[in-house]
Parts: structure tokens; sequence; C-alpha cells
């Protein structure tokens, strides 16, 4: 009975399994013929030698020869130091038969930088300094040792994996006949799979790689976008595959997977109780990367370790290998994970701050059919008296998936239905996909054929696509032109029945092409400046999003550009929030939201979201409930669904979904002054607006393989709920004794000491305030945002194990840029001695209403019996206090005061 059982069990999950991803659509490595060649490439055997005697140091570069000693050819090599505790290495051909790609829009500009010392030169290496660093280049072999502080703490072609392919003359490249057949592109059984690729090489191999070392890590994060836990799992011949970064379309996406999906950001963080480092591997070609991470209690990845014998022994190493391109890798010294996350944004930029509306609540689907449907939707929302902010419009509502057109029947009066919106507060974004409608007579398309502004093939003529509206091209955005007339087509005139307040949604922009090689554009395509699509393929969403964004600075240039991309590069965060695209209405998918935005959020990404209740499928009531409860605390709050799934907007519920689903959203809107807050101090400071564990608590090694808890800044923790039927959860309450944890629905008290089992009914998720904070909060229930702007502020005032905390709160006029103008208020409050005190941060001021209605003290002192508050404006006023919640907390009524007024509310004994 049993065996029939498991007997049955097999085959459901194989069914199960089978309704997934079609794995036989994308590559392994093994199908990859260069990440085939590199991965074979011998440890230790490193071939590559700098000539010292050409070695030249100048302030800030150490610039010498490379020879490759086996082929005899020579590289250009520099090692510079970057302002902030960054090293960049660069390795190109000394005289390249072709020009090499350069990305050209991951970094917010050159980087500066920084004057750089030489401590010892010898015959066989060179030392320098730079701050507390320093760097010892071993000239044969080629090996760069960084040691942070005396510590060596990365190690750069340590295991000797550094490979340069360099172009060749097609002559030479027959010639050699042995060397040749290790390294020409062998589309074997892959072609046989695959045979609408057109992945030939005109110019030969191109590939390189290079392993970096981390002694000392236990752990490494990053390399989104991958459907993954935060830390990397071990990879390596024989194992699992290396993380694949290549931007895909991948049709049901697997989780637990090392498979390539719509983002690719290599960057890395080594991380142990002692330190954090990361390296950041600039380079836009297909990528991947094997992990070796033998701490990380990977058994089975071990055990092949072991018996293959390919990996260094009880290191954590990364083995980067790119099918084109330059060797360019910044090495982000840390020491902390905030540093090192900090490191990277100051490389690639930050997220500019958002409009307020974008924080709030989103409400989309495929597709709302026609103009009364938004219209009903938004009064359904308001009859069951439940916010939200925007709605959205999927590609229906395109005239025939023309962009920049409405159907004429469907909608008609855009410009009617949108005025509707925006006068009850609320927003539209509307999608924009890349691909362009190859139909006469459509307008853009024309443009495009006869100003030549599309991919070519490599033959000069124009390529063509299959996407959604069938026949398609797609557009060049590496082309200046191309540029100048995409930015048109999102003005006022242009885009006729659009208005400041529509925003955009740039989708399928990996790009897609249904009938392309792995659902993407073939690499041979040929983009403007003669580049081939295999050069720049991670970065063609970026280049896109760069473009929408300028469109939209030139259409409402006060108003900050909304826009959601679903393809993604380092970067991207400068233009764009992210989702995580076509998730499934799974519990797994719910758990997964978790680590995936945390990974891009590392990865400089902040603004990232999951499709809640689940693109695929249909959830089930309880699923749906707690994915609304969890989503609170990721940063970009959407509902989404596939056009075959059941309408399932919240009002549609019965009344105990409803309210479950309602105090979410209210929980939500409550806290968007927090969110807003964090927006504006990730755009000054760099730091992600949502952080794993180990961010805040890098010493502790509990914390390392935590995901399933995410950091909202310094100030809530939320543990997500993703399993159905609990009635209990564990939650990990980071810090140690002192560190105090306030349970944000019931004000209960929890010290940090690390696992707790918690009671959850439907009703309950599971958040807790940190012990030392204050978080404004605005309590009172709002149809949308906008209705929000005035209500007066409750402070949460959580006390830390001293009877102190504090906390920031930033405000201004929620949608212009006039905040580069010192339009804004930045008020910290802090309370000790039984005191709370406000003061603005910076000498700027915003005219605002606003006002602090309400105190509520977490783990107050015992025995108060009232306040007191002093103010310029209202002098000296006393306040009700009283205690509530099993005296749980201390709530301090009406203090009254502008919030732009310094003042003091002191509690009396
Ligand atoms: C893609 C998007 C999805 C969207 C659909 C139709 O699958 O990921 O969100 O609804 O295209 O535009």
């Amino acid at each position: 009975m049993a065996h029939q059982w498991i007997f049955s069990l097999i085959v459901l999950s194989c069914a199960l399994y089978s309704m997934g991803v079609d794995k036989n659509n994308f590559k392994t490595c093994d199908q990859s013929s260069f990440c085939r060649r590199l991965r074979a490439v011998k440890p230790g055997e490193s071939k590559y030698e700098i000539d010292l005697d050409s070695l030249q140091v100048t302030d800030n570069s150490v610039d010498a020869k490379l020879l490759n000693t086996e082929a005899g050819v020579l590289f250009k090599f520099s090692l510079t130091a970057i302002n902030g505790n960054i090293f960049r290495i660069q390795v190109d051909e000394a005289s390249p038969l072709y020009q090499r790609y350069r990305p050209q829009f991951a970094l917010n500009g050159e980087p500066q930088v920084s004057k750089l010392e030489v401590l010892e030169r010898s015959k066989d290496s060179v030392s320098i300094t730079y701050n507390k660093n320093k760097v010892i280049i071993h000239a044969r072999p080629l090996k760069i040792e960084f040691f942070e502080n005396g510590e060596l703490v990365s190690v750069v072609n340590g295991r000797g994996l550094f490979t340069f392919e360099h172009y060749r003359k097609k002559q030479e490249q027959t010639n050699e006949e042995g060397q040749e057949n290790q390294v020409a592109e062998d589309p074997g059984a892959w072609e046989e799979n695959f045979k609408s690729h057109h992945d030939s090489k005109p110019k030969g191999p191109s590939a390189i790689g290079l392993d970096v070392s981390f002694p000392g890590a236990l752990r490494v994060y990053g390399l989104p976008e991958h459907a993954d836990r935060l830390a990397l799992k071990t990879t390596g011949p024989g194992g699992v595959d290396p993380y694949r970064l290549y931007n895909l379309d991948v049709f049901e996406y697997e989780l637990d997977s090392t498979m390539a999906i719509y983002g690719a950001i290599p960057v890395v963080y080594a991380h142990s109780p002692k330190r954090t480092v990361g390296v950041f591997w600039h380079n836009a070609a297909e990528t991947w990367v094997d992990i070796n991470n033998s701490k990380d209690g990977n058994v089975m990845a071990s055990i092949v370790n072991l018996v293959s014998g390919s990996k260094s022994e009880n290191n954590v190493d990364a083995h980067f290998m790119s099918e084109s391109g330059i060797v360019d890798l910044f090495v982000l010294m840390g020491p902390t994970p905030k540093d090192a996350i900090k490191q990277y944004a100051s490389l690639t930029g930050v997220h500019p701050l958002p409009q307020y509306f974008t924080l709030a609540y989103h409400q989309c689907r495929w597709n709302y059919n026609d103009e009364d449907d938004v219209t009903s939707v938004v009064q359904n929302f308001d009859i069951s008296d439940m916010p939200v902010d925007i709605m959205w419009l999927d590609i229906e509502y395109t005239n025939g998936k023309k962009y920049f057109t409405w159907d004429p029947v469907k909608f008609p009066h855009p410009d009617v239905m949108i005025q509707n919106l925006t006068a009850t507060g609320r927003k539209l974004v509307i999608i924009i996909d890349p691909h362009i409608k190859r139909e006469s007579g459509y307008f853009v398309h024309e443009d495009s054929l006869s100003n030549d502004y599309y991919v070519k093939n490599k033959d000069g003529t124009v390529y063509e696509g299959w996407c959604w509206p069938g026949s398609s091209s797609y557009l060049d955005f590496y082309k200046p032109e191309t540029v100048e007339y995409y930015k048109d087509l999102y003005s006022l005139e242009n885009f006729k029945g659009t208005t400041h307040d529509v925003n955009f949604w740039n989708d399928m922009n990996e790009p897609s092409v249904f009938n392309g090689p792995e659902i993407t554009m073939p690499k041979d395509c040929i983009h403007h400046g003669g580049w081939e699509h295999r050069d720049v393929h991670n970065e063609y969403p970026l280049a896109h999003t760069y473009a929408t964004f300028q469109g939209l600075i030139n259409r409402s240039p006060n108003k900050r550009p909304f826009i959601l991309t679903r393809g993604h590069f380092s970067g991207s965060q400068r233009y764009t929030a992210m989702w995580t695209g076509d998730n499934a209405a799974e519990w797994s998918h719910l758990a997964v939201s978790y680590p995936m935005c945390l990974s891009e959020a590392i990865g400089g990404i902040s603004f990232c979201g999951a499709d809640i209740g689940g693109f695929f499928n249909n959830p089930d009531i309880e699923l749906l409930q707690r994915w609304y409860q969890a989503a609170v605390w990721l940063p970009f709050f959407r509902a989404h669904a596939h056009i075959d799934t059941r309408r399932r907007e919240p009002y549609l519920f019965a009344d105990d979904v409803k309210n479950r689903i309602r105090n979410a959203l209210r929980l939500r809107y409550a806290h968007l002054p927090l969110w807003y807050t964090l927006f504006w101090q990730h755009e000054i400071t760099g730091e992600p607006v949502i952080r794993p564990l180990f961010y805040h608590y890098p010493t502790d090694e509990n914390v390392l393989d935590i995901d399933n808890e995410v950091l909202v800044g310094n100030t809530v923790l939320a543990r997500v709920i993703s399993d159905p039927g609990v009635s209990s959860i564990n939650v990990y309450l980071p810090g140690g004794a002192n560190e105090y944890w306030y349970d944000i629905e019931d004000f209960r008290l929890y010290h940090g000491t690390g696992n707790y089992n918690i009671p959850v009914s439907l009703d309950k998720s599971l958040a807790f305030y940190r012990g030392g904070s204050i978080i404004p909060r605005k309590d009172r229930p709002r149809r949308s945002s906008s209705l929000m702007h005035n209500d007066p502020f409750t402070l949460y005032i959580a006390l830390d194990s001293n009877q102190q905390a504090s906390g920031y709160l930033y405000i201004d006029d929620a949608e212009s840029f006039e905040y580069k103008n010192k339009k804004y208020l930045y008020v910290r409050f802090t309370f000790e001695d039984n005191t709370l005190k406000s003061e603005l941060v910076d000498k700027t001021d915003y005219p605002t209403k606003e006002w602090i209605e309400r105190l509520v003290i977490l783990g107050p002192p015992k025995g108060v019996k009232s306040a007191k508050l002093v103010s310029k404006s209202l002098g000296s006023v006393e306040l009700d206090a009283a205690y509530s919640n099993e005296d749980r907390i201390l709530v301090v009524r009406k203090p009254g005061v502008s919030i732009r007024e310094k003042f003091t509310v002191k509690l009396y004994f």
C-alpha cells in the first residue's frame, strides 16, 4: 500500500514537474561551447604572466603588459584604486583585431580614481597600498592578492582559471586545428535541438574568464536574477550547473534553480562574521558563474567536488565566464556588508526617490477589459473601503498590440477614463514593450523602417522575430537617433490620450522573441556601432528603460518618472523598478519572493516586488491572503494575474477575507512615510531599502541562511508565512538579549535571542519593530495615498533596553524634483531621558500642513501620569498619557504640533 502511495506521489510530481519550465528551450553549460571551454580550463596551470619590466606606476594606476605564454599574445593590464575602497582590474588585448565591447550604461559615470602608493617592487611582484588595503600583484603566473588591514581577503586567479580568448584571423583559426577544436563554436547536440538559432561567431571565440577566491568566507550572495535562495549554492562540473546570467523570458520558471531568468546582475558578496568582500564583473555578454562554497552545508556538492577533484579545497570562490567583452573587475573591499553594498551602489547608482504614490498599492491584471472595467474596479475598491492608488493596463489596451495606440473600441476615450481616475487621486500605468508590430501603415513601424531604427540581421537586413503582435522588429536602443525618436513617442502630443499621471511598464525587454534561440534575439544580430547582440544582450533592457526614462523626463520635466521593467542589468535601478516576472499561484512562489527581492536589493535594485497572488493559475484564498500580508514588506506592492485566471480583485471575496486583505493594505498605507523615508535615504546613502539579516547582524552565524525574513531599513523585521494551514511559525529574532523586538500588532516584547515559535491565526501576520526605532505612521485609513498627504502622523516609539529610540521622517511634495532645490523636510526624532525631541537634519523647508496626532510608546516606563509638549508656537501644553494593551504601550494624545516645528514631549511620573 505504502509503495503504491509513493509510486503515485512520484507519478504526480513528474506530472506537476512537466507542467513547469521546458528545459529543452534553454542551454546548460555543457550546451554552451564557451562555458564548456572555460570550465575545462585546468586549475593550477595558468599560462598568463605579467611582464614586470613593462610595469608603469602612476599616481592612481599600475599598468603592465600581460602575456599569454602559450599563444604568445600580449594584453594590456591595469589596476586602479577607485574612491571608497574599491579596486578595478582591466584587461584588454594589446593589439586587437576587433574592438571588444565595454558596457555603456551600467556605471553611473566613470568611477573616480584614487591615489595609490607602491610599497615594494621585487623581480616577481609589486605591492601597492591604498587606505587600509594592500594589493600584491604576482607576475609569474598572474595572481593578485587583496589584503584589508593586513589580512588576505580575496585572490584573483589564485586557481589559475584566468582566460582571455583573443580574436584571431580566419587563417590562424583554421590552421591551428588541435587548438581550434577546443575553442571554436561547436554547436554539436545543441544545434540539433535548436535548429533555428544563429549562434555562429564570425569573429571567432572571444570568451573571458577568471576566478576569485575569498579566504575565510562562509557564504556567497548575489548574482540576481535567479529563482533561488539568497545564499548561493555550490555549483561545478558533474554537479549543479553554474549560475547563468543571460536575460531570458522563461515560461514557468522553476525554483531553487541556477537557470537564467529575466535579469542579470554580475555582483557577488563573500561574507563571514569577520568581513564582507564583493566583486562586480562588469560585462554585458552571456555569463556563467561557478560558485564554490564548500562550507554551505551542501553535502552532495561537496561529495561531487571531492570525487571530481575539480575544486580548491575548503574555499569559497567564484569563477566568472563570459562569452565576449573585456575583463573589467571591481573588487569591493567592504569590510562590512553595508560598506560593500554601498561600494557597489557608488559604481552603478541608486534608485532616485520615486513619487510617493508608487509605494502604495498597484492593481494589475492581464487585462482590464475596457474603460468601464477600469472605472468599476476602482469603484469597487471604494465601496469595500480598500485603498488602491494605481490601475494598470496590460497589452490588450492597444490597437492590435501596436504600442503608443489605444484600442478604438475598448478604450475609445482614454483621456476621459484617466481624468476620472485622477479625479479620485488615482494614477494609471500602461504597458509598452520594445518589439514593434510589422504592419504597414503603423506609424512606429513605418518611421523605424524608413529611418533605420531597428536591430539588424548579420547581413544588414532588418531583424524580424515573433512576439505578442506576431511578426515584429526590435528597436535598437544603441542608436542615438532611435533613442531620440523613442523619447518623443512618449510625449503628450504624440501619445494622445495620456497625461502627466500616466506611467509606464516596459516588459518583454530581455528581449523576448518567441521564435528566437532560447526565446530571445539571435546573438549575431547587429546593433548600432557594429556590436553583435551577443556583446550587449544583458544590457539591452537597461538601454530600453534608459530611453523611456529620458522620454518621461522630457514629457513631464517636473515629475519623477515611474517605470517598471522585467529585463534588467546592473544600473537599471537608476531608471526603473522591477518585478520578478511570471511567478505562479503556489506557496513556494510566495516563499521565493523574499530571497529574490533581497538578492536584487543587494544587487542595487531596491524597488522590487513579486506579483501578489501569483501570475499563473488561481491562488486558493488562504494563499492569496498570506501573499498580501507578506507583500506589505516588499518595496513594490502590486497584484497581477494572467489573462486565463479568474478575477481576484480583493473586494470579490467573503467578508472575513476582505477584512484580512483590507488590514494588509491599510498596514502598508500606514507605513508609507517609512517607505518614502527609506527611499530618500537610499538615494543619498546607497543603502538598500530592504536588507537581509546579515546586513545588520554580520557577526551572527545563525543568520547566514535566513531568507524568509526581511529587514525594512533597520526598523522592521518581517517574516513571510509561506505554508498553508499553519498555527504557529518559527521566527529568528537577532541581536542578543539587549536587542528588543516588538510584535507590531499586539506589541508583545521579544528579546533578540534567536528562535521563537509564535502562534499565528489567519488574521495574524508577522512583523516586528526593532527596539530603538521611531517609526512615523499615518494611521487614518484612506482610499488612496494622495488623500493622506495632509493627514497627521502617529509616532511609534519602540524603546530599546536603555529606554531610548531614534528615527527619521522625510517629507516633500511627493512628486516633483523640487527636493533637489532643498524643498523638503528631513526630521530626526530622538527619545531619551523620557523625552522625545525633534530636530531638522538639513537646513531645508517644505510648507506642509502635517502635524503629530499621537505618540505610541512601546515598552514604556512604568508609572507615567502625563506628558508635556514644548514648542515655540504652542508654548507648553499638558497632554494625556494612558497605558493600554496590558500596559505594553503608552499612548500620548494630541501633541498637535506641526511637523515643521522643533518640539519636545516629556513624560511625567
Ligand atoms: C509577460 C509579463 C506579464 C504580462 C504579459 C502580457 O508575460 O511578464 O506580466 O501580463 O507578458 O503582457
